[in-house]
C-alpha cells in the first residue's frame, strides 16, 4: 500500500463554555464538538521527499498556506521526531472546508495526517500517542482524531465520547461564512475584555446537552427544540464585540428559517440548524437564498454520526 487517502471532517461545536483560565493563558473550556459530513480530503502517498500541494476546492478566498508551518507539515515533522523515521510523503489536500472560520479544517487535516501516516507507514501507534501528538499541535487536533460527539475539557483536547442518538440526522446545518475571518487569540483577548454579566450565556449548557444526547427521551416530538435550547457559544458576544456585522449575518439566517444559530468555535463562520424536509435545493435557489448569500459563502451539510 503505498497511497491512501483519509477524510478529515469539519467539526462545530455545540456549546462552548469558559469555566475557567488556565496557567499557561489558555482559556478551560467545557464543549461539546460534533464532527460535519463537510470534510476535506487528505491524499497521502509514499515519496523520495516530503511535499504538500493544496488545492482549494470552495474558493474560499482565505489562504491556505503550504508552508512549512501549515498543520499538516508540523504533524509530520512531529511523527518523524516520534518515530525516528524518515517518513517521506507526497500529502494532496483537496480543500472543501472554508479557512479561518472556526470550522476546525486546520486541525482536521492535522489529526488526518497522523492518523494517515500510522496507516500508510504502518507504524502501528497506538491512539494515546497519536492523542498526545494530536493535543501538542493544537488544542482541536484531538477531536480530529475521533469524530462523532465528544465533549471536551482542559483546552479541549480531554475528550470523552458521547452518544450521537439518531435524531440528530433529522437536522439540516446550514453555514455561512462571512468575508472577514476572525483571529482565534483576539477572540480569546476580546473575550477576557467582557464584562462579567456577559460573559457566560453558555453556562450549565454542556452538562444539560451531555444528559439528553445520553438519554434522549423516547418519542418526545419536541426533542429538536429541546435540544436547540441547548446550544451556546460563550465566545459569540466576544466575537460580535470585534465584528458588529455577525449580527446581521445571524437575522438573516433566522430569516431564513434557521430554528437555532450559532458561532462555529471563535468565527467568524456562523451555524444554523433546520428540520431537514423542506427541500434544500429549492430554498438554494430560492429568493431568500440569494440573500443569505449577500452575507458570505453558503454551505448545506449535515451532522456526521459515529
Ligand atoms: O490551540 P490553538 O492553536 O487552536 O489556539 C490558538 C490560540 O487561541 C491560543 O494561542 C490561545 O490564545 C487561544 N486559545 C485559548 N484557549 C483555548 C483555545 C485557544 O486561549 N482553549
Amino acid at each position: 500500500m503505498d497511497k491512501i487517502s483519509v477524510k478529515a471532517p469539519a467539526k462545530v461545536n455545540l456549546t462552548l463554555e469558559i469555566t475557567d483560565l488556565l496557567p499557561n493563558g489558555y482559556h478551560r473550556l467545557d464543549t461539546i464538538f460534533q464532527a460535519l459530513e463537510l470534510a476535506d480530503i487528505l491524499e497521502l502517498e509514499k515519496a523520495g521527499s516530503t511535499s504538500l500541494d493544496i488545492t482549494d476546492g470552495v474558493g474560499s478566498g482565505f489562504k491556505v498556506e503550504a508552508g512549512a508551518d501549515n498543520l499538516v507539515l508540523r504533524a509530520h515533522s512531529l511523527m518523524e521526531r516520534e518515530t525516528g523515521q524518515s517518513l517521506n510523503c507526497r500529502f494532496s489536500l483537496h480543500k472543501r472546508i472554508p479557512a479561518g472560520g472556526g470550522l476546525g479544517g486546520g486541525s482536521a487535516d492535522a489529526a488526518a495526517a497522523l492518523k494517515g501516516l500510522n496507516e500508510l507507514y504502518q507504524l502501528g501507534l497506538p491512539y494515546e500517542n497519536l492523542h498526545r501528538m494530536a493535543a501538542s499541535l493544537g488544542a482541536d487536533v484531538a477531536f480530529g482524531l475521533l469524530g462523532g460527539t465528544a465533549r471536551g475539557t482542559g483546552r479541549g483536547e480531554i475528550l470523552e465520547a458521547v452518544p450521537s442518538p439518531a435524531f440528530l440526522e433529522r437536522l439540516t446545518v446550514i453555514l455561512l461564512a462571512p468575508e472577514f475571518g476572525l483571529s482565534t487569540p483576539l477572540v480569546y483577548k476580546a473575550w477576557d475584555a467582557l464584562p462579567e454579566t456577559k460573559r457566560r450565556p453558555a453556562r450549565g449548557c454542556s452538562q444539560r446537552l451531555a444528559g439528553l444526547l445520553a438519554a434522549p427521551p423516547n418519542g418526545n416530538q419536541n426533542i429538536i427544540p429541546e435540544f436547540c435550547s441547548c446550544l451556546a457559544n460563550d465566545l459569540y458576544p466576544a466575537a460580535e464585540s470585534l465584528a458588529p456585522s455577525l449580527s446581521e449575518c445571524q437575522r438573516a439566517l433566522e430569516e431564513f428559517g434557521a430554528q437555532k444559530v450559532l458561532l462555529c468555535g471563535s468565527g467568524s463562520t456562523l451555524f444554523a440548524l433546520r428540520e431537514a424536509g423542506r427541500a434544500e435545493e429549492g430554498a438554494g435557489s430560492s429568493e431568500a437564498a440569494e440573500k443569505l448569500r449577500r452575507f458570505g459563502k453558503v454551505f448545506f451539510t449535515k451532522f456526521s454520526l459515529k
